[in-house]
């Protein structure tokens, strides 16, 4: 039999309920990055050089690995989002940062953060119809994937935890959804999401922690009403930001948990790493000693 063509970053990128087939010679797996809390500073140059060191990190990726997707939880524009869509911002902290070529084709899934919902959230949803590869379609998703070369599937929950557990403003955990119909709507929406899915793999995405050791610590308002549901579906892995370092936490009972965030800047703090049980962290940048980067994931892991 003859040899296929490498076919490679061939999307069909539709949203509700249709499937993202990622057609690619090999490996059989989709491969992505886990990025959050890169989002610059407001003055001159609008970056930091920790934020350009990741997305050169992003590109060596792309180049050598592969890459089919980001996953990008929160926290795009420091301190308080953007204006509107023609705000600046979009060029000079994402644009021109994540500029290498290898990076232009490759799709973005969003989701906000708390500084994001301090701007103006409607933009970075409406800046989809702007960029090819930023795809923010609604506060909260899903999205759904063929694994190449197999017809394993893959599903992501793309989850807006600020509208779940309210603002940080200035203290150190949310104090609570501000329009609490709607944190009950998106709750019921996950139960049924999670309950209805028959994918292969189920990931689930938002910007707040369920645990972390980090200056934040794990967030009480998911460690309450998520993690039981990551629990109850054997959800494969809940991914975050809003710490500014990476972790990697598993339970005993297999429920594993990302914190990627260190897009912007790397947080060495372990202040709340007495609020986890030693035996579930299994690595986290400031106990390990690495400087920051991004979490990079094939699914399913080989
Ligand atoms: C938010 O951004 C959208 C898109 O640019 C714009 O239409 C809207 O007026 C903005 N809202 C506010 C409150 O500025
Ligand atoms: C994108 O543009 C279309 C057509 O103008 C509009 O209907 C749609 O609401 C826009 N989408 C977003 C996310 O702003
Ligand atoms: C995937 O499903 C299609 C259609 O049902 C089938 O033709 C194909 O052999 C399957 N491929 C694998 C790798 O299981
Ligand atoms: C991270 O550090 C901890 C504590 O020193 C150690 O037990 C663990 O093996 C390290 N993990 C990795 C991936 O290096």
């Amino acid at each position: 039999m003859g040899r296929l063509q490498r076919e490679i970053f061939v999307f069909i990128l539709l949203f509700n309920s249709s499937w993202t087939r990622i057609h690619s010679e090999e490996p059989a797996a989709v491969r992505l990055v886990v990025l959050a809390d890169w989002g610059g500073v407001p003055v001159p140059p609008y970056y930091t050089a920790h934020e350009q060191a990741v997305a050169a990190e992003v590109d060596r990726l792309a180049r050598t690995d592969g890459l089919d997707l980001v996953l990008s939880l929160g926290d795009h524009f420091y301190f308080s989002g953007v204006q509107d869509v023609d705000d600046p911002r979009f060029k000079t902290t994402f644009q021109q940062v994540f500029s290498q070529p290898s990076l232009l084709d490759i799709p973005w899934y969003l989701i906000g953060g708390n500084h994001d919902h301090r701007g103006n959230i409607s933009a970075q949803i409406a800046y989809s119809n702007t960029s090819r590869r930023w795809n923010f379609p609604d506060l909260y998703y899903d999205l759904h994937f063929i694994v190449p070369l197999t017809n394993a599937s893959m599903s992501v929950l793309m989850i807006d935890t600020v509208l779940l557990c309210g603002n940080t403003l200035d203290q150190i955990e949310p104090a609570g959804p501000e329009n609490r119909a709607a944190a009950e709507r998106q709750w019921k929406w996950i139960s049924t999401k999670l309950s209805s899915s028959r994918s292969d793999y189920v990931l689930v995405a938002g910007h707040y922690p369920v645990w972390s050791i980090g200056h934040h610590g794990p967030t009480s308002c998911l460690v309450k009403r998520l993690r039981p549901l990551l629990k109850k579906y054997r959800v494969t892995a809940y991914l975050s930001g809003h710490d500014h370092d990476l972790q990697f936490i598993r339970e005993e009972d297999g429920t594993s948990y990302v914190v990627s965030g260190s897009g912007t800047v790397s947080d060495p703090s372990t202040c709340h790493r007495d609020a986890v049980p030693s035996s579930w962290q299994l690595y986290s940048s400031p106990v390990n000693h690495t400087a920051g980067g991004v979490a990079y994931l094939q699914v399913p892991s080989r």
